[in-house]
């Protein structure tokens, strides 16, 4: 989404003025071209010529020094997708709140009519400040985005809020900052992940799944403005930002915290692997291996289907999507569970591929709706997918 999109980058002068370098690495990479503004007592934190060699463009500091023209500061702001200032010292804030213009980025800041975040980052009793907290509330009831401070240990020693922070975090909460809120009002449920089955306390059945889909999902809905409950299975995946995770070992679990939140969701996306079946009786101690014997067989049961169930329980107006998870007859397969378990909606995928299923960061997959449409969605990244398939849901939906 970075891609084509100009980002105004305002370094203040603050401790963690060093983490706003990262951040524009992270801009950079993601395809933004990032004009990068800096107060002169930023300069005493980090040098210029490390913005600029970075950015590769100019970085503006003096509005009568450094600019190619008398309006220079004017075409950054009228060019601007997005202005961040990270961070933020309590003197920016007062400027901005108050329509101060007395050097290059507060007078900047006054001609951005693009989405604006600020990142306050102080010491804790300057960021509590009565007067600083009336200048954030300023600003945030003007439309500024103000991304709260993170607590810990501070430059000065003392503990509490104000840390800046870290450059990935920013970078997504400006990312969901500039994201169509399509979703907004919207109650989404997602489940994702395997499940696992305990056969004895140090074994299970399981399966592939990484969870990475589903986590896409979860997070691209966040983005779009939706209220987001992800139902996880086991994976090494962080929670995405904005998103209430519940986490669950078994199928039972799953169904569990699945169906206690049904009620309230508008849009259920059952993305999980769910082990369709458990050990019997799962042993609570480790078995041990027996001498002589050439085998062992572990008597399993069927586990409940979760999408049936909800497919059953579901309202009108509640939207249902499965995922099928495929080797072969793809197609037939999918319509098949569409019906089967009363989806309104089904994403289809060959799994066992390198560039698509369980483990890759790619997806291949065919989209099949109740009334017979079909969409074959290219080869893609899975957050492109996720928000193909969220464009569709939005679009089926009554
Ligand atoms: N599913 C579920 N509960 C189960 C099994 C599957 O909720 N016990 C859901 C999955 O989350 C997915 C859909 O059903 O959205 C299809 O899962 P899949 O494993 O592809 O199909 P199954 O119905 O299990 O059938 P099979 O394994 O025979 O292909």
């Amino acid at each position: 989404m970075f891609e084509d999109k100009q980002i105004l980058l305002g370094v203040t002068g603050g401790i963690a003025a060093y983490k706003a370098v990262e951040l524009l690495r992270l801009f950079k990479k993601a395809g933004a071209s990032v004009n990068v503004i800096m107060t002169a007592s930023a300069q005493k934190f980090v040098g210029k010529t490390t913005f600029e060699v970075l950015s590769e463009n100019p970085v503006l500091s003096d509005l009568y020094f450094d600019t190619q023209s008398s309006v220079t500061h004017i075409d950054l702001a009228t060019r601007a997708d997005a202005a961040i200032i990270a961070p933020a010292t309590a003197n920016i804030i007062g400027k901005l709140a108050h329509g101060i213009a007395d050097d290059a980025l507060s007078t900047t800041l006054l001609a951005v009519t693009s989405p604006i975040m600020i990142c306050p980052s102080m010491n804790t009793d300057m960021y509590q400040n009565i007067r600083v907290q009336r200048n954030l509330d300023i600003l945030e009831s003007d439309g500024v985005h103000i991304l709260d401070p993170d607590s810990g240990v501070l430059a000065c020693k003392t503990t509490g809020a104000g840390r800046l922070p870290e450059p990935w975090f920013i970078f997504d909460r400006v990312k969901a900052m500039l994201t169509k809120k399509d979703l907004k009002g919207k109650r989404i449920l997602v489940s994702a992940g395997p499940t696992v089955e305990a056969i004895d306390p140090v074994r299970f059945i399981s399966n592939h799944s990484s969870g990475k889909m589903g986590y896409a999902v979860a997070k691209a809905a966040e983005n779009r403005g939706a209220s987001v409950t992800l139902v996880s299975g086991p994976v090494s995946l962080d929670c995405p930002v904005g998103v209430e995770q519940i986490r669950v070992d078994s199928c039972d679990q799953m169904a569990g915290a699945m169906l206690d939140h049904l009620k309230e969701a508008d849009i259920i996306i059952k993305v999980a692997a769910v082990a369709d079946y458990r050990p019997v009786d799962p042993k609570t101690c480790k078995i041990k291996k027996k001498d002589n014997t050439k085998g062992l067989s572990i008597a399993l049961t069927e586990n409940p289907d979760i999408l049936k169930i909800i497919g059953e329980k579901k309202t009108k107006s509640q939207f249902l999507v499965g995922f099928a998870a495929e080797t072969d007859d793809l197609e037939k397969n999918a319509l098949l569970k569409m019906k089967k378990k009363n989806l309104d909606m089904i994403a289809a995928n060959l799994v066992g591929g390198a560039d698509s299923g369980f483990k890759a960061d790619t997806n291949k997959v065919k989209l099949f709706c109740r009334d017979g449409a079909s969409v074959d969605l290219p080869l893609m990244d899975k957050d492109k997918v996720a928000n193909a398939l969220l464009d569709h849901i939005l679009k089926n939906m009554r």
